[in-house]
């Protein structure tokens, strides 16, 4: 069609893509053209504003590398990643979950261990914290045989593949469940830690007037032929970031009770100084298709 004024060229596109063969991809870009000029319309954008925001968008791809993801980090930022993870977990966004996301430092192939093993390969200090976790079915039946990876931040607030004084795979581990859906494990209790802000994210957080942390958690990757994929993360109740994560990740059901102990308390290993840590959870599986994610970084 001939555009004749502005109103038409939401029409003109829409009538353009409706000839896309395949349905969900038709669907997808309509509504995309469709909110995209909305939007434009809404803000009453400007030509200075378009150029600025192709910029912003060019960066972000520019700042991704084989070991950066800049595109995560900004759908983070957006609370988009948030949003999508609900959606489409807890029976579509109708009930309770503990989905979350998966975060850019998860690796395949974290190291075999047995339950009830310490995932600290090398010296980390920090206080101790002892792990329960239960996996469950929507009826509350134990899946026995799942393969949980487990990986998680130093008391520093760092992945071992960013911090040089930490030995490769510390702080992560592969554990199976039991008849009883259950594995335990020994690590140190996690902290909270900045996302880089050298970027357009960083552009994003100064702009909003935002702090760049993420509050303390531990990370999991769920996996058992015949369910969803369970990705989740578990949040540090004691952290004073909950409330504000840069990432928007946290929800009230993934917000676990780690509970403090003193010195005095006997802890579950001999070896133990000073106060530790104690975490029970319990996970609940969807049926659905199993699959591995692609790592967002080499
Ligand atoms: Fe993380």
């Amino acid at each position: 069609m001939i555009i004749e004024r502005q109103e038409h060229v939401t029409d003109a596109v829409v009538e353009a893509f409706g000839n896309t063969a395949d349905p969900r991809t038709r669907e997808i870009l309509i509504a995309l053209v469709k909110h995209l000029h909305a939007f434009a319309r809404d803000v009453h954008l400007t030509e200075q504003e378009f150029e600025k925001a192709v910029g912003i968008i060019t960066a972000v791809g520019q700042k991704t590398t084989a070991n950066h993801n800049e595109v995560v980090l900004m759908a983070g930022s957006l609370g988009f990643s948030a949003l999508v993870c609900l959606l489409n977990n807890g029976n579509n966004g109708q009930t309770e979950t503990t989905a979350n996301l998966l975060g850019p430092f998860w690796r395949m192939n974290s190291p075999p261990t047995e339950s009830g093993g310490s995932i600290v390969r090398s010296p980390t200090p920090g206080p101790a914290i002892f792990v329960n976790c239960w996996v469950k079915d929507q009826s509350g039946r134990p899946i026995a045989g799942a393969e949980v990876d487990i990986w998680h931040s130093s008391p520093e607030g760092f992945y071992e593949q960013q911090d040089p004084k930490q030995a490769d795979m510390n702080l992560r581990g592969k554990f199976i469940t039991d008849k009883a859906g259950h594995f335990s494990f020994r690590s140190v209790k996690p902290a909270g830690y900045p996302i880089p802000v050298d970027g357009p994210v960083g552009d994003l957080v100064r702009a909003t007037g935002r702090h760049n942390f993420r509050p303390a958690h531990l990370h999991f990757l769920i996996f058992k032929q015949g369910f969803k994929t369970l990705i989740s993360q578990i949040y540090s109740n004691d952290d004073d970031k909950l409330e504000t994560d840069v990432q928007f990740g946290v929800t009230r059901a993934l917000i676990g009770n780690y509970v403090r102990h003193a010195a005095a308390e006997p802890a579950p290993a001999a070896d133990v100084k000073g106060e530790w840590y104690s975490l029970d959870q319990t996970f609940v599986m969807e049926s659905g298709k199993a699959r591995l994610p692609r790592a967002p970084i080499q």
